[in-house]
């Protein structure tokens, strides 16, 4: 019986992924190297300080652990400065009627994403108030694919961990989500989530009854 749903929030409920994608890009360019979109796959859903590693790892840039701290500082003044401009149209498709039903059901929601800005980016799209529970990256110590963000979500909403589903964009997040003993719903294609139980290009046109369904025919 699926009683919760636990939410991603950069690429699932916001495109803030691009955002975060166009930081990164600019601090690795400003260093003298760059970053694809394939590169990027593997920063999301990972703390702001595992992805600073793995970018500089893969530009051959060693700092020390000022620098690396200042350099993600200054990322996130530029991120915080482009989510700061966002207006509750940048909602992916599909996500307000996906609450409405979920509401009507009963099914509780609660927030399991990464990021340290998640209040803030839900406050300015106007999405603060319809979560029973928000588990951010202020609340966690482990990185996805550590389940600790969605064990913390399930917990929150007074659910068990199977009684949950997870909505996820990233490979790792996916990861997480069966690590916790949840099945995961995957925002993208078959190639960047194979993992996924079930794939979703976007929840625009989604019954939820049929959804559900699905989810327990998986
Ligand atoms: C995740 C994103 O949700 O949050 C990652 O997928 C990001 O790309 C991480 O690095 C941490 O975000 P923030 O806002 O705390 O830097
Ligand atoms: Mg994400």
């Amino acid at each position: 019986m699926i009683k919760g749903f636990l939410f991603d929030l950069d690429g699932v409920l916001v495109d803030t992924a691009v955002y975060h994608y166009k930081a990164w890009k600019k601090m690795a360019n400003d260093l003298g190297f760059d970053i694809d979109e394939e590169f990027n796959e593997q920063l999301k859903g990972i703390s702001r300080m595992d992805s600073i590693n793995l970018i500089l790892k893969q530009g051959n840039v060693s700092l020390s652990e000022g620098e690396i701290h200042d350099l993600a500082t200054l990322k996130n003044e530029a991120y915080v400065e482009m989510v700061d401009q966002m207006t509750a149209e940048e909602i992916l498709p599909g996500i307000p009627e996906l609450f409405v039903q979920l509401k009507k059901a009963g099914i509780k929601i609660a927030l399991g994403s990464a990021s340290k800005n998640a209040p803030r980016i839900l406050k300015t799209i106007g999405l603060i108030d319809e979560f029973d529970a928000i588990v951010d990256g202020n609340s966690v110590s482990k990185s996805k694919p550590d389940p600790e963000v969605f064990l913390k979500g399930a917990e929150a909403l007074g659910l068990a961990n199977v009684e949950c589903i997870v909505v996820e964009d990233a490979y790792a997040g996916v990861e997480a989500a069966h690590s916790a003993g949840m099945k995961a719903i995957g925002i993208g294609t078959k190639t960047n989530l194979p993992n996924a139980d079930i794939i979703l290009p976007s929840f625009e046109g989604i019954v939820l009854e049929e959804l559900i369904k699905d989810l327990e025919k998986n």
